[in-house]
């Protein structure tokens, strides 16, 4: 339409970037994350209007542009309400995956409207760049969007001979790259997104279990290093801001992630390769434990003095938020000191159970990080596993063979006592047996732990 001239544009423009680095900063926290969230949709507003506002649509493609709005409008807002929060990582996936096509998608676009003319070695480089892990990162979020969804296996698929094929794809990709970066030739361009779409299906099939959130986000890194790429090809400074916020952010998120599950991130995507599975049973396991009733456990509670409230992915499960909320005010209120001990990859996606506690408005302060609430584990009389099992298994510590080996847990086992509240014996995500159920001094509280928890309170009116 172009009713903007370029200085304003660019104003906007950076105007828009801004807003994004403060929409993350705010992220960084539990407390201003709404802000946060709320800052970086306005500044994708004001760039997406700056974009209609100041560029020549050559008459018919505004309506193209407005149309594609519209449906992408259409599919992802009705999307994005109705997802459950223990489906937010398939979102994710997704949302990322239509992300990266899309980058890879405007480097085709931009060799083709070059057409032989010489953009110079700077700009088909960022474009094949572009197209390459842009293309990887969409069939990679597809099949991740797929594992999550149960669409395939979420299991560690290692074909016989992948090494050899991942290396000889990544070679034919690496020499792609080269070519289109040298001549600028469309098709060249095509069948290098032909290869990264092959070569993300590879880097994915192998990868299992508790790795698939790690490749959630270094997709996302992939997505955001592409965007950048194709902002440089097009000089277009917002995308290259944004696409380098998002690079960034991103790959320190894989990094964070993979350090809360002790993982290496080469580890993650080359290890099942060597034939090393990271996907366990979900098998129920047939040992015996000792089974306690909700009235035993709120007398247990009542008389102590320090209690940790452990939530994990079945809480969230279970919506129970709210009782376990109604649980801990009514240990403070007798004198008892309770918190929650909250790890940093319990649920199914970075902040989940920050997210879940909020929701039952319970105040920061009794969220106390891994670290710290290990350090007060000894002195600490009862642990209460509400719904969580990896987090706290003593096999990341003890057994090498585990899938979770050397990821650091929450200490319960240090606790006097430990009660767990599970439906089943089922394991967890990680799909291996927890010896601490086993325990002289862990009991297990069977049942959905919304009915469970509503009945230990009522237990301890009674007290
Ligand atoms: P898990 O180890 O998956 O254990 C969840 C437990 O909740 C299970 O013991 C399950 O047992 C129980 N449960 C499920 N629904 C329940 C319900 N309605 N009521 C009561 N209990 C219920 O969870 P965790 O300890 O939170 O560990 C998280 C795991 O997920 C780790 O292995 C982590 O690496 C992985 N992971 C993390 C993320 C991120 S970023 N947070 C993303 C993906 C994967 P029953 O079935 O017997 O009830």
């Amino acid at each position: 339409m172009n009713l903007l001239p370029a200085p304003v544009a660019a104003v906007l423009y950076l105007a828009a970037a801004a807003l994004f680095i403060l929409a993350l900063k705010g992220l960084s926290a539990p407390r201003t994350a709404r802000r946060g969230n709320l800052l970086g949709a306005l500044g994708a507003l004001v760039a997406v209007v700056t974009v209609l506002l100041s560029t020549d649509f050559h008459g018919a493609n505004l309506w193209v542009v407005l149309g594609a709005i519209a449906v992408g409008s259409a599919v992802a807002v009705p999307a994005a309400r109705r997802v459950q929060m223990t489906q937010m990582p398939q979102l994710v996936a997704i949302f990322n995956g239509v992300g990266g096509g899309a980058a890879a998608l405007v480097g085709v676009i931009e060799l083709a409207e070059w057409s032989g003319a010489d953009a110079g070695l700077v700009a088909t480089t960022a474009t094949a760049f572009a197209i390459l892990i842009g293309s990887v990162s969409l069939s990679g979020s597809l099949l991740t969007f797929a594992k999550l969804q149960g669409m395939v296996t979420s299991r560690p698929v290692v074909v016989s001979g992948a090494g050899p094929i991942m290396v000889v794809t990544m070679a034919l990709g690496l020499a792609g790259a080269v070519a289109v970066a040298a001549t600028g030739e469309v098709l060249l361009g095509v069948a290098l997104m032909l290869l990264g779409i092959i070569l993300g299906l590879l880097l994915v099939l192998p990868v299992g279990g508790a790795d698939v959130p790690i490749v959630i986000s270094l997709l996302n890194a992939f997505t955001g290093l592409s965007v950048a790429a194709s902002g440089w090809a097009m000089g277009n400074t917002l995308l290259l801001v944004a696409g380098t916020l998002v690079g960034a952010a991103g790959s320190m998120l894989t990094l964070a992630m993979a350090r809360g599950m002790g993982r290496s991130v080469a580890g993650v995507l080359f290890g099942s390769l060597g034939g090393g599975s990271t996907a366990g049973s979900t098998e129920a396991s047939e040992r015996s434990v000792r089974r306690v009733q909700a009235e035993d456990v709120a007398i247990t509670l009542a008389y102590a003095d320090r209690v940790v409230v452990v939530p994990g992915y079945g809480l969230a499960v279970a919506q129970a938020q709210h009782t376990v909320a109604e649980l801990v005010t009514a240990l403070r209120e007798r004198g008892v000191e309770a918190v929650y001990g909250i790890h940093p990859v319990a649920g199914r996606m970075p902040g989940h159970m920050n997210v879940l506690l909020a929701e039952a408005n319970v105040p920061y302060e009794l969220l106390v990080e891994a670290d710290d609430v290990n350090a007060t584990m000894p002195s600490t009389d009862v642990v209460v596993v509400v719904g969580a099992n990896d987090v706290v298994n003593p096999a990341a510590r003890t057994d090498p063979s585990a899938p979770i080996y050397g990821m650091p847990i929450i200490n319960a086992d240090q606790a006097a006592q430990t009660v767990f509240l599970k439906r089943s014996m089922r394991p967890g995500f990680a799909g291996i047996e927890n010896e601490l159920l086993f325990a002289a001094r862990t009991q297990v509280l069977f049942g959905d732990a919304k009915a469970s928890l509503t009945d230990v309170v009522t237990a301890l009116k009674q007290v």
